[in-house]
């Protein structure tokens, strides 16, 4: 894998995705929240964390958290929100473009909320880099998009959104060694960044490495 440096096509999109839209006080996904909220915490990977909502909910909650995105100017503001809410020392914000470099370390947790790019992404060799990068236990969360939210950046009427089954054949995962603990397309009520709602899918995929 090349260095996390890169100034790609996809590296300058999500830059100006987040340079040109204020991001405040990014809240937490869901699904993350649901998921994370019964577990011991522990060590988490935040895969494509954008302006952070997710990475600062789990350090609050004394999850130690590494936060990996392209947009250095998202990584950049992950970092400033730790240091003002004083919870730096469990928030380690890292530039890498997924395509070509992975955080380092072993995760009780690897997140994986609406990991979606309009460029190409080898996303099921992240994903599968991610679930080796799982301790004994450890689980994957990968939660997508199922349909499109009328205020999203993205309306192409042609997308398709893979579906949890579709996520986890692409894994390919030995079954021996992980488990889907879920695989589901659960409805909920939406907020857009006006305030807006509108009833969305999400596409959930939960996988456990074995604990021995
Ligand atoms: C649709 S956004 C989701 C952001 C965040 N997880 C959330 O739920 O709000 C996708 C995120 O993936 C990041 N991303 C896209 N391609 C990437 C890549 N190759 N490597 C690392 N991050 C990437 C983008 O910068 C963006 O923050």
């Amino acid at each position: 894998m090349d260095s996390p440096q890169t100034t790609s096509d996809a590296a300058l999109f999500w830059e100006r995705h987040y340079r040109t839209r204020r991001t405040g006080d990014a809240r937490v996904n869901p699904l993350l929240a649901e998921t994370a909220a019964p577990l011991r915490p522990g060590a988490a990977l935040d895969l494509g964390c954008g302006a952070g909502g997710d990475a600062i909910w789990l350090a609050r909650r004394s999850w130690h958290v590494t936060a990996v995105d392209i947009s250095a100017t998202a990584v950049e503001r992950v970092r400033e929100r730790a240091r003002e809410l004083g919870i730096a020392e469990r928030v380690a914000a890292e530039q890498h473009d997924l395509a070509r470099s992975f955080p380092a370390g072993r995760f009780d947790l690897v997140s994986a909320q609406y990991f979606h790019t309009p460029f190409p992404l080898l996303r099921d060799q992240v994903l599968r880099t991610a679930a080796q990068a799982l301790r004994p236990g450890g689980l994957l969360l990968v939660v997508d998009h199922g349909s499109t939210a009328p205020w999203s950046w993205n309306q192409d009427p042609d997308l398709h959104f893979p579906t949890p089954a579709e996520v986890a054949a692409e894994l390919d995962l030995d079954p021996a060694r992980w488990t889907v603990l879920r695989a589901d397309m659960p409805h909920r009520q939406a907020t857009g960044p006006a305030g807006q709602t509108a009833t969305v899918i999400d596409n959930v995929l939960l996988i456990q490495r074995a604990a021995g």
